[in-house]
């Protein structure tokens, strides 16, 4: 297992830029599925969930491709996927790459609405937390779709799935997801309510569009899905990162120094942006990102996550980091996941003070962290890790970065490009 070393204390400068967005990529893919033909998807990020996901159309019997496109600045590639969902023998995703990757569930949807079957194996829990999928099954059985549980697997049958109303008990993003593509080849009307809100969702919709879905309201908490008979091959560019965007900002306020991200998509960072500004980070648009210029020391901030347009949870492990040097202390509350605070023990081993009682942190800013050998525990936990790294004063050595590779397209060599004096140390394993 790869470790990345990071040797802190110097501030960054310089220019990075934003590659695509894994959790817009990941069910504009999965979308593919719903259409015969070959669909094609610009800007994809090179990252191990992509790949866990080709496998698992390519199980299915799809053609995967992937084709590097045109440059884009010196050290960034758009990427091109080409996916061919004209013959799927197999609709099913087997428990050994589900487990890798939750996302996997977006595949059920598509299969059912397509195909009128479909047997995916249960995510199981992650780190985070339970991660249930009962909300999803839910909308599938208010539009017909008869759902077996059995050995692990769900097995989803519809004769043809018909328009329905469904109300989400909360808004779950992959949920909204799942049920606006097993929709869009429903018979009749379906409206879908207090759906997810976020930016992802949204790209999900105009790429369905796209694909001649009669879709509207995508990225509002009412989304209204009249079904077709058939769709055509989706042809998508895939939107920048905003949580990669997000957690460069950080990384900017933590070390210290004047970056400019590009491509950052400032309208969909607006909480985080107001909660860096409030930590003293002079945060502006510049050209198609934004400058950040971060402040001596951090200002103490108090945090909430909530679903958008709220300060994501994505986030809330990075900007945590940056509170632990913080003038002041700060509350942190994580109301979406109930267990996404395992990035504290390893802050605490780089001298942070940090008390958790439930979903509440209470961050205590000190002086200065001292660099230390940490442990990834998930993909941004990971991330938070680094940015405290930046800070720290010494070598800070993260350990169990293939979690880190799941999210971000290589991180190390973007913050290299920012002057950071960091390094991937491949692992024996
Ligand atoms: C998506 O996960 C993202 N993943 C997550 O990003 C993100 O943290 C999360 O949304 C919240 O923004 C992708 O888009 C691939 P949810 P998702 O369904 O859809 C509960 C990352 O780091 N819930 O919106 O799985 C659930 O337990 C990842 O990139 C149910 O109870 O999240 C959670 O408490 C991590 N029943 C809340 O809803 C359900 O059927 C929100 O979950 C579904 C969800």
């Amino acid at each position: 297992m790869d470790s990345i070393v990071i040797q802190g204390g110097k501030p960054l400068a310089g220019e990075v830029t934003v590659s695509g967005s894994k959790n817009a990529a990941l069910p504009m893919i999965c979308a593919a599925l719903l259409a015969p033909g070959r669909s094609s998807f610009y800007d994809v990020p090179d990252l191990a969930d992509i790949r866990t996901l080709g496998r698992l159309l390519s199980h299915m019997g799809a053609r995967v491709q992937r084709a590097d496109g045109a440059r884009r600045g010196p050290t960034e590639h758009a990427h091109t996927l080409h996916v061919d969902a004209s013959e799927i023998g197999r609709p099913e995703a087997p428990y050994e790459l589900v487990k890798t990757m939750r996302a996997s569930v977006l595949v059920l949807g598509p299969l059912v609405a397509r195909f009128g079957r479909a047997r995916v194996s249960l995510p199981g829990g992650c780190a985070i937390g339970a991660r249930p999928i009962d909300q999803h099954l839910k909308g599938l059985a208010a539009l017909g779709a008869n759902i077996e549980l059995a050995h692990g697997y769900v097995e989803a049958t519809a004769k043809r799935l018909k328009g329905a109303r469904v109300i989400f008990d909360l808004p779950t993003v992959t949920g909204t997801e799942n049920l606006m593509m097993a929709a869009a080849l429903a018979e009749g009307c379906t409206t879908l309510e207090n759906c997810a809100r976020e930016p992802e969702i949204e790209a999900l919709g105009r790429t369905l569009s796209g694909m001649g879905a009669e879709i509207s309201g995508a990225g509002t908490s009412v989304i209204t899905i009249i079904g077709v008979e058939q769709l055509q091959a989706a042809d998508a560019t895939v939107v920048p990162d905003r949580i990669e965007a997000g957690t460069l900002l950080c990384a900017a306020v933590a070390a210290g120094g004047d970056v400019l991200v590009r491509r950052a998509p400032a309208a969909h960072l607006e909480a985080a942006i107001a909660k860096l500004r409030e930590a003293g980070a002079s945060i502006s648009p510049e050209g198609d990102g934004l400058r950040v210029r971060a402040p001596s020391r951090p200002e103490a901030v108090d945090l909430i996550t909530a679903p958008f347009p709220g300060f994501p949870t994505d986030l809330q492990a990075q900007l945590m980091a940056c509170l632990c040097v913080a003038r002041g202390a700060s509350r942190v509350v994580e109301t979406i996941f109930e267990n996404r605070f395992m990035h504290v023990q390893e802050l605490l081993r780089m001298g942070a003070d940090i008390t958790v009682d439930g979903h509440t942190a209470v961050v205590r800013g000190v002086e200065r962290l001292e660099g230390a050998q940490v442990m990834a525990t998930d993909l941004r936990a990971s991330a938070s890790l680094v940015v405290a790294g930046l800070r720290a004063e010494g070598d800070t050595t993260v350990g169990r970065v293939y979690h880190l590779d799941r999210g971000y397209e290589s991180l190390e060599s973007k913050l290299t490009g920012l002057g950071a004096r960091i390094r991937r140390v491949r692992g024996s394993a």
